[in-house]
């Protein structure tokens, strides 16, 4: 899926992270770890948690009021809601509904999509899709992940890794060369199994079993990921490069799924990019599924290394498995 021509822009992006830092070092005191484990293999040396009240829609809510403030557009003025999130404050209904009624968006179609931490550049292909076929002005895509409520704090191997928070942006209609280009997504389903969650969902509903066995919690098989995450995401990168027409050299920044610094310069390694050019926060927020890329973006911005006119990559990866790569003029 490609567009020669950007047909909606990003106009603003917000961010929302808990206060509450939880370094490698209070680890040690909870699991049998070392802050020289988890940095070495990850890059990690701390994360956010969400506090018990604190869900992912009240995470999104805050992204999405600053990404909104930003852009001029008051809640009633959204037409489109959409959000990504691998862990939704209820099953029914869609946290972008509970997320709706939060921040007063009345008009809007809200709904949640399900491609974990590539979760944000799909939905932002849905919104593209929406607002290119006249089917409203404004569009507020946010992802929001409370992955510390579904990891397994008894696996080190896993819980170490992720982290909590939230990031929105507010897309409408291209008014020029802003916006998005080439875009390239995939999956595989014949690989589920290497990163999910076994049980508590329809198919094998929550029992006393599945509660003591734990696995209605996040399972991994963390080297297999590893090796599918690279190829997938410098692939990906490719295809979205080739769509957008640009040359590896246009490239001003890439802002990578924020999962592990070594998938991250993997990465940036096959696509032929040197790291001066990839955004990487990964240090301190660990991975928040999803929404790592809207809070790279919104602290790149802040920071005055994003400028209007750059060439962008997203890029990334995550259960599904799902993968994808986006061109972005800024
Ligand atoms: N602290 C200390 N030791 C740990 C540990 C921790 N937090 N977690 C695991 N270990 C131990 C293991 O028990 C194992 O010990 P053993 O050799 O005595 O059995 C050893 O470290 C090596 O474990 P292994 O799982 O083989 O490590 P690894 O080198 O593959 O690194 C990951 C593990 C998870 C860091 C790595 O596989 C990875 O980054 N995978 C990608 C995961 C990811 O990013 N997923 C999300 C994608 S969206």
């Amino acid at each position: 899926m490609t567009a020669a021509t950007p047909l909606v822009e990003i106009v603003s992006t917000g961010r929302y992270l808990p206060d509450r830092v939880v370094t490698n070092r209070d680890m040690e005191s909870i699991l049998e770890t070392s802050d020289e484990w988890i940095f070495e293999r990850t890059g990690i040396r701390e994360r956010r948690l969400a506090p018990p009240g604190m869900t992912a829609a009240h995470m999104g809510a805050g992204a999405a009021r600053i990404a909104m403030e930003r852009a001029g557009v008051a809640p009633e003025d959204v037409d489109i809601l959409i959000v990504s999130t691998a862990t939704p404050d209820r099953w029914l209904p869609a946290t972008a509904c509970d997320i709706q009624a939060l921040i007063g968006a009345r008009k809007a179609v809200a709904f949640d999509i399900s491609a974990a931490c590539s979760g944000f550049i799909y939905a932002l292909t849905l919104a593209e899709g929406h607002l290119s076929t006249g089917r409203g002005e404004i569009a507020l895509v946010i992802a929001t992940e409370k992955m510390s409520s579904i990891v397994d704090w008894e696996d080190r191997a896993t819980c170490v890794l992720f982290g909590d928070g939230a990031g929105a942006a507010i897309v409408r209609k291209s008014s020029g060369e802003r916006g998005i280009l080439g875009t390239h997504h995939q999956s595989d389903g014949n690989l589920a199994e290497l990163l999910y969650r076994p049980a508590g969902g329809a198919a094998i509903p929550m029992d006393e079993e599945v509660l003591r066995d734990r696995t209605h919690l996040v399972r991994m098989s963390g080297r297999e990921v590893f090796k599918h995450a690279v190829r997938a995401m410098a692939g990906a990168s490719k295809q979205a490069l080739a769509l957008s027409g640009w040359e590896l050299e246009d490239v001003d920044l890439m802002f990578p799924h924020q999962a592990n610094i070594r998938i991250i310069k993997g990465t940036a390694r096959y696509v032929g990019l040197p790291m001066e050019k990839v955004f990487v926060n990964v240090d301190r927020y660990g991975n928040m599924s999803s929404a790592t890329i809207p809070v790279a973006m919104d602290e790149a911005i802040e920071e005055g290394r994003l400028q209007p006119g750059m060439k962008l990559l997203l890029v990334a990866f995550g259960a599904g498995l799902t993968w994808g790569a986006m061109a972005v003029r800024w």
